[in-house]
């Protein structure tokens, strides 16, 4: 039977404006890094798809290298817009993001006009789109004109492949300088994606967190369960099919006693505020509204809506906030501190 969106789906979210833009998002999105390649079968990405939309989710972000292999998140994503989203264009933030290796040879990765303009119109294909929502520069790069790479994304939305740009994991002073070239254009940035969770702040220590703030700029935090470690998965080992157990994004290695000891205490706070454990991370993540959605995965259903629940409670008193800062102690889990650091 065909997908029935469910009514009240609107009703079970809350949106919060993106910076000063016009565009409101969920508070949490969906992300497509992990479970959408051809290892995952495709009931498993359409149930999370639809679950995630009748929870209220209208943003789904993908990027060119989403997969395994590259691109087939990005054809999955396409094929269920056409099966279970036909006619809901209209309700649905799509992004994309081009800078990270795609194709072999000097065009193939980073910021390069050529790169950034090729793979955005791949990407357009495998989703069957006439637009992305949001387009991104997945990374900064060291070695193209940051003026090339925001011509770029001025043209991608000029010329139609996207309604709004964006950049991912550039610090604090690369963030300014490209939100500057991109007003100047006439594309306003709408939106920084830095990773951003209890055990990995480097926004506010880099500066970025205010910046954006400062320069009305939408925020959208990857991995605010710092890709699982943050949920209870990981206090009795490590499960069969678990990420940390694939070889891929999650080192088990990351996974110490001494992280699980912080993990454990974090959840046992989680209990006594009435949440699971992944629910506070996400609030934690959201807290103040100082960042505009939390970005998360998902490899069951069950997960998106558990996720959902965190909007029930998004506040923290003081003494709350003092005592996770006590127990997360910075634990070694950014995998992008790299791109942000590059100069
Ligand atoms: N811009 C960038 O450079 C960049 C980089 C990375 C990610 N991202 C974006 O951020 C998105 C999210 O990243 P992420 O998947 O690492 O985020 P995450 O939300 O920190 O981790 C997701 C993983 O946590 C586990 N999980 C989720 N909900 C759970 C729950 N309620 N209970 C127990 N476990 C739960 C699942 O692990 P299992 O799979 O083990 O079940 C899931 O795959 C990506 O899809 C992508 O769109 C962007």
């Amino acid at each position: 039977m065909g997908y029935v969106p469910a009514e009240d789906r609107c009703d079970r979210m809350i949106y919060r404006r993106c910076g000063a833009s016009g565009l409101k998002l969920p508070v949490v999105s969906l992300g497509l890094w992990h479970n959408f390649g051809h290892d995952t079968p495709h009931e498993t990405k359409q149930a999370i798809c639809r679950t995630a939309f009748d929870q209220g989710i209208t943003h789904f972000d993908l990027a060119n290298n989403y997969g395994p292999p590259p691109g087939s998140a990005e054809e999955a994503f396409g094929g269920i817009l056409k099966t279970d989203f036909h006619g809901l264009r209209d309700e649905l933030i799509i992004s994309s993001k081009a800078g990270y290796l795609m194709w072999g040879g000097p065009y193939g990765e980073w910021g390069s006009r050529k790169h950034l303009i090729a793979s955005c119109d791949q990407s357009l294909k495998r989703l069957g789109l006439d637009y992305v929502d949001i387009f991104y520069s997945h990374r900064f790069d060291p070695d193209t004109p940051l003026e090339e790479t925001m011509q770029a994304l001025d043209y991608i939305v000029r010329s139609g492949r996207a309604l709004y740009v964006g950049l991912s994991s550039y610090n604090s002073e690369k963030t300014r300088q490209a939100v500057a070239i991109l007003k100047d254009l006439g594309t306003p940035c709408l939106i920084h994606q830095p990773s951003y969770n209890i055990l990995n702040r480097w926004i506010e220590t880099d500066g970025l967190k205010e910046t954006l703030a400062d320069l009305g700029i939408g925020s959208i935090a990857f991995t605010p369960l710092a890709q699982g470690i943050l949920t209870r998965k990981y206090l009795n080992g490590i499960p069969q099919g678990s990420r940390a157990s694939q070889g891929k994004s999650l080192d088990p290695a990351v996974i110490t006693e001494g992280a699980l000891n912080s993990v454990r205490a974090l959840d046992a706070m989680a209990q006594a505020r009435g949440q699971t454990l992944a629910q506070m991370a996400i609030a934690w993540v959201l807290r103040h509204g100082g960042i505009t959605t939390a970005l998360i995965g998902a490899s069951r259903p069950e997960q998106v809506v558990d996720c959902c629940g965190a909007i029930s409670n998004l506040d923290f008193s003081d003494a709350e906030l003092a005592q996770i800062n006590q127990i997360a102690e910075q634990k070694d889990v950014n995998l992008w501190a790299r791109s942000a650091q590059l100069d």
